[in-house]
């Protein structure tokens, strides 16, 4: 018997043990290559996994937890707002901290951690979304934007960390040849490691995972959830172990504002002992599209902007300012060990599974391919805030949004690469101002002239202003690059 023979039996009894024999039901029409393809689809399936969430979550759905008491969370203060605050922090605790953290970074303690694995829907870019061009003047990928962060890092820290980057089964080739073909944006290869994250099947209604082709399962990326388990399972944990890491700065690919490593946030993390902590900013108006930082039954967490009761997202403090202010931005710092705990076998913690009924094209008794027009299948993802509440002191650290928070989403419109785009040129040409550059603007108070400054060149206005020896002239529609 050939080992596709031999794979197929095995599966034959398998399925038909966890009633999905359909997904082998057009073998016969297949070819060996084909019929290869989806056995290797079918490995990608954990149907012992998959059992009890098709029983809670695809053929009902989960049951939902309302929680009894919802308040806002006490948070840190962003760093130009010390002492402003109301029981805010005093400015020499933010001293101390920073410098804690330039230490942890110094020392080889810290790693970045950026998640990429997902599908880029929205955007419609063809190709990893970390490819996509977005800075105003070099036209530079995102993925090279993050990679001079690290350089800018390594020449005011005297260290570069190692950067770990998660990609999915779909873009993890195209990926790393994206790196290679660039050099790793002057970054050596041996600063990052790559690995993929976990795969889930889309169900129909009924329970049954869904074929995309006669020899495709409908598999999609676990969610940015998934990326703790993906950290333990692909050998990072223990990777990070070997180099002295003890410290995850962790965000996502599509966010050009970033900052990549933050001494302040590490630093606030580490002299508080939290194990899980992040950055906020507040939000932009009441409907905002960003889940909310509260504080439930007494434990922090994200609350999706979906389930955010609605007269809690337009409540008011007695001052007027908004009462659930604080919109997460996904980024965060973990701890490893904080990690290892909820990875380890024996006391692996599963995130909640968050259901989501989504278009997906899958095929009909005939074989032939269907693209329906409504939901017609179940997604379970994972979501990486819900790791929050398992933390010990978590902590929220609001942020400046026009400092760094833009992320490239939509192909147009709100969160799109020409919002993005503004805010890197607005940012520069604020940096700029600080350090005493005039800045040409227009009669709307826009810069007016594309200006670019690599990450590489200044991580924050203190530093542009350290690096600029000689005043630069900046002529209205001429680009400024700073790199
Ligand atoms: P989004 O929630 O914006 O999803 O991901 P997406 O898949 O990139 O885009 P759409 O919704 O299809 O348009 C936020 C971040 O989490 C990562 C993404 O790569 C992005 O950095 N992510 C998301 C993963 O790494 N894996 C996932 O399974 C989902």
């Amino acid at each position: 018997m050939s080992t596709l023979d031999a794979r197929h039996r095995a599966y034959q009894s398998k399925l038909a043990e966890f009633g999905q024999a359909h997904l082998l039901s057009f073998w016969p029409q297949l070819d060996d290559q084909q019929r290869s393809q989806l056995l290797d689809d079918l490995d990608q399936v954990d149907f012992v996994r998959c059992a009890p969430l098709i029983n809670s979550y695809v053929r009902q759905r989960p049951a939902v937890h309302v929680p009894q008491h919802i308040e806002p969370p006490e948070c840190y203060p962003a760093a130009g707002e010390v002492g402003k605050m109301v029981g805010s922090a005093h400015p020499t605790e933010y001293a101390q901290a920073r410098r804690a953290g330039e230490d942890a970074i110094h020392a080889g303690r810290v790693a970045a951690f950026m998640v990429a694995g997902g599908q880029g829907t929205r955007l419609g870019y063809d190709g990893p979304k970390g490819a996509f061009r977005i800075t105003p003047v070099r036209d530079a990928p995102l993925f090279q934007v993050f990679a001079e962060g690290l350089l800018g890092t390594a020449r005011r820290y005297g260290r570069r960390p190692h950067w770990y980057i998660m990609t999915s089964l779909t873009n993890h080739a195209e990926t790393t040849a994206f790196f290679e073909q660039n050099r790793y944006f002057g970054l050596s290869p041996d600063d990052v490691t790559f690995f993929r994250q976990g795969q889930m099947p889309a169900f129909l209604p009924d329970g049954r995972i869904a074929l995309a082709e006669r020899h495709r399962v409908a598999l999609s990326p676990d969610g940015h959830g998934g990326s703790l388990r993906a950290l333990a399972d692909n050998g990072a944990l223990a990777d990070m172990r070997r180099r002295g890491i003890d410290t995850i700065s962790y965000f996502q690919v599509d966010n050009p504002l970033v900052r990549v490593i933050d001494p302040l946030f590490i630093g606030l993390h580490l002299v508080t002992g939290s194990e899980m902590s992040s950055k906020a900013v507040r939000k932009a108006y009441d409907e905002e599209r960003v889940g909310v930082f509260c504080q439930v039954d007494g434990q922090l967490e994200v609350i999706e902007y979906s389930d955010m009761p609605d007269e809690l997202m337009r409540a008011r403090n007695p001052d007027a300012t908004r009462r659930f202010d604080a919109g997460s931005i996904a980024i965060h710092i973990l701890s490893r060990a904080f990690v290892e705990r909820l990875t380890t076998f024996n006391s692996a913690v599963q995130l909640p599974w968050h259901r989501a009924d989504k278009q997906v094209t899958t095929v009909d008794e005939a074989g032939n391919q269907v693209k329906p027009a409504s939901p017609n299948a179940v997604k379970l993802e994972m979501l990486v805030f819900d790791a929050i509440p398992l933390a010990r002191n978590p902590l929220v650290l609001y942020t400046r949004r026009e400092e760094e928070f833009s992320p490239v989403k939509n192909a147009a419109g709100v969160d799109s690469p020409a919002t993005a785009q503004r805010d890197l040129i607005r940012r520069a040409a604020r940096w700029l101002d600080t350090s005493g550059v005039t800045v040409p603007r227009a009669a709307d108070g826009e810069p007016a002239l594309p200006i670019e400054i690599s990450p590489a060149f200044a991580l924050d206005a203190a530093d542009l202003q350290q690096q600029l020896k000689t005043p630069p002239v900046l002529t209205t529609g001429k680009p400024a690059l700073f790199a």
